[in-house]
């Protein structure tokens, strides 16, 4: 659960006593939730037995708390964790640009990653787009690292993570399990053959925005973005048939080790309909991790009562 989960509580006038005219409503983190006889003692004003009043006052005043506890602050869920997985040019990046804006997850392209090495030129880039222009996978030795590291980093943690095109083998989704870092849902998007080739052959991207479009379904929006947009130098229909065979080769491997959380769409639909599909999966998912979140804020308060009775 969320660090910044706080309870607000407001105990009924008669645990404070006749003399008290104090009202709690404290905002506290559930780790800073304990009390001191101290404080209840400021709310006496008589002076008389001071702390054998304070001791009584403080046990009723604990159970009382805790049984009158209602909890009104948001219970930040866990962030979301979301796998999508689709062969070449179904949409990922596309639907990633769609859900990254709603949701705020940090979007981690293992595609994007490699593109980056190899545009700073490193061995390990060159490596990678002599694998790439095969159309095969880039060695694990090179995209595991990558991809781990940029799931560790702190926008990530904190904001969720949106991870695009990885694991794309076994020994990649291993590596995942291996650190139990596993997803809430893993999007699988399904689209026809040929649907696919047309669809690499018209992409173009903004170097500008990122964004990505294509000449018939998404064309550019201008004339100035029109003339800036690029080919990727692995879009054409030779190679993107290297590329479905790869993907081909590996993606049953990967698909066991995600069975149970797997969320199959139909991809062949325009993007704003797949997106609807995506959404609705994904507000359910977050409202099921936020009920178990309130559901552990509940439990926690019921042995916070406990051990304030006893
Ligand atoms: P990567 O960059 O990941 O390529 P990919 O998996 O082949 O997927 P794409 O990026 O081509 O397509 P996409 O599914 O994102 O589709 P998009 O939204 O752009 O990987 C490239 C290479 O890097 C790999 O071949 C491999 O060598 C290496 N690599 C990557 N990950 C690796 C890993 N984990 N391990 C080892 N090597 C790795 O859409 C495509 C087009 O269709 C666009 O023009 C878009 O506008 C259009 N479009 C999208 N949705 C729709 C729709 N619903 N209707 C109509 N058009 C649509």
């Amino acid at each position: 659960m969320s660090l910044l989960t706080s309870l607000s509580y407001s105990p009924p006038p008669s645990a404070l006593g006749p003399s008290s005219s104090s009202s709690f409503n404290h905002h506290k983190p559930i780790s800073d939730l304990h009390y001191s006889s101290s404080s209840y003692s400021s709310v006496r004003t008589d002076g008389r037995s001071r702390r054998r009043l304070s001791t009584r006052f403080r046990r009723s005043h604990h159970s009382a708390v805790a049984r009158s506890t209602t909890i009104t602050a948001a219970v930040k869920p866990e962030p979301l964790k979301i796998m999508i997985s689709g062969a070449p040019a179904s949409g990922k990046g596309t639907q990633c640009e769609l859900i990254k804006e709603k949701y705020g997850l940090v979007h981690i392209s293992a595609g994007d990653l490699l593109r980056a090495e190899v545009a700073s030129g490193t061995e390990n880039g060159k490596r990678a787009k002599e694998n790439m222009e095969k159309g095969m996978l880039v060695p694990d030795e090179i995209v595991v690292m990558m991809v781990k590291e940029r799931l560790l980093q702190p926008d990530a943690q904190e904001n969720g993570w949106l991870l695009d095109g990885y694991p794309r083998s076994l020994s990649q989704a291993k590596a995942l399990e291996d650190l139990h870092i596993r997803p809430d849902l893993f999007i699988l998007l399904d689209v026809s053959e040929d649907a696919l080739i047309e669809r690499v052959v018209g992409r173009r991207l903004d170097p500008v925005t990122e964004k990505i479009y294509h000449l018939k379904y998404s064309p550019p929006e201008n004339e100035e973005i029109a003339s800036r947009l690029t080919q990727r130098f692995d879009d054409t229909e030779e190679k993107v048939k290297l590329r479905l065979q790869t993907h081909h080769r590996n993606v049953e491997a990967v698909l066991s080790v995600y069975k149970d959380l797997i969320f199959k769409v139909d991809g062949n639909a325009p993007k704003e309909n797949v997106f609807t599909e995506i959404d609705g999966a994904l507000s359910s998912v977050l409202e099921q991790k936020s009920g178990t979140d309130s559901a552990s804020v509940v439990t926690g308060m019921a042995s916070l009562e406990t051990s304030l009775d006893s």
